[in-house]
């Protein structure tokens, strides 16, 4: 029994994406202490390599950098030529956007929506195209309980491009069940990360926002990252196309 642990994720392969920062760069980091090889994509070098050198590496494992810019086809390829057989791939590269309706453009359409809905979408069709996944895979989507568990005035362009991923991540269960790999989503609340820094609020809404949840706080990108490293686990080897929500209970309102 001494090296039980259902949730390791020894001699797995797991690419990340947005892991230069916040969630995913937690994700990478817990995917490594569970014994993983991890590939961490992200834009900005400086930050990635920081990422990188957080990664544990006790288990002798091989990580691998790429840079790319998830919203250019190009580089999506270039993801998905450059990295070795998945085991585990967790698409949480996103960004936020708050705009009355009425002031949305069609520019910001675009904008968000391919790098929180295209991006995941065309880079899963890419790597199962080039078969560059093992059966028995597990796939995640960074999704958010905004736009499927909550709507919020002034977050109607982010929660369209959430609970398009949200429904895609279901597709997907479904069409790949055949091949034994498992698609689920975790959608967290506010979690503490730069991302809700780009957001309106003002460090007193923040304060007051905080006292909405039943546990009286945001959640710390760690707390997603202990999620999402279940779903990649063989311990959720019959979880496919969950949505499972982190949010300090606000939902439960
Ligand atoms: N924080 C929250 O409250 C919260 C709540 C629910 C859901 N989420 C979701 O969680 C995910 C991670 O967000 P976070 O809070 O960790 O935010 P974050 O700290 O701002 O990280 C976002 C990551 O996405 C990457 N990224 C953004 N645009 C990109 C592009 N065009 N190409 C490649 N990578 C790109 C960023 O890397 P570079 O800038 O280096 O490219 C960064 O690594 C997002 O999908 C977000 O919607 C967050």
């Amino acid at each position: 029994m001494e090296n039980y642990n259902p949730f390791s994720l020894k001699n797995k392969t797991i690419l990340i994406t947005g892991a230069s920062s916040g969630i995913g760069r937690a994700t990478a980091i817990e995917c490594s202490m569970l014994g993983a090889n991890v590939i961490i994509t992200a834009r900005n070098e400086e930050r990635l390599h920081e990422t990188l050198s957080m990664l544990d590496i006790s288990e002798r494992q091989q990580h691998q950098l790429i840079l790319a810019d998830l919203t250019e086809s190009d580089e999506i390829d270039k993801i998905a030529n450059n990295i070795s057989l998945l085991d585990g791939f967790v698409n949480n590269a996103g960004v936020g956007m708050s705009k009355p309706i009425q002031f949305i453009k069609e520019g910001d359409l675009k904008e968000i929506f391919s790098i929180n809905t295209y991006a995941p979408v065309l880079l899963t069709q890419k790597i199962l195209k080039k078969k560059k996944i093992n059966k028995g895979a597990s796939i995640v989507f960074t999704s958010s309980i905004g736009g499927n568990f909550t709507v919020t005035a002034g977050r109607a362009l982010y929660g369209m491009t959430k609970g398009a991923i949200h429904n895609f991540m279901k597709y997907c269960a479904l069409e790949l069940a055949s091949r034994q790999i498992r698609c689920n989503s975790v959608n967290p609340g506010m979690i503490e990360t730069p991302l809700i820094s780009s957001g309106t609020l003002s460090s007193e809404d923040i304060k007051i926002d905080m006292e909405k949840y039943p546990l009286k706080r945001y959640g710390k990108p760690q707390e997603v990252a202990h999620a999402i490293t279940y779903l990649l686990s063989d311990a959720a080897s019959w979880v496919t196309g969950h949505a499972l929500v982190i949010d300090g209970g606000l939902t439960l309102k």
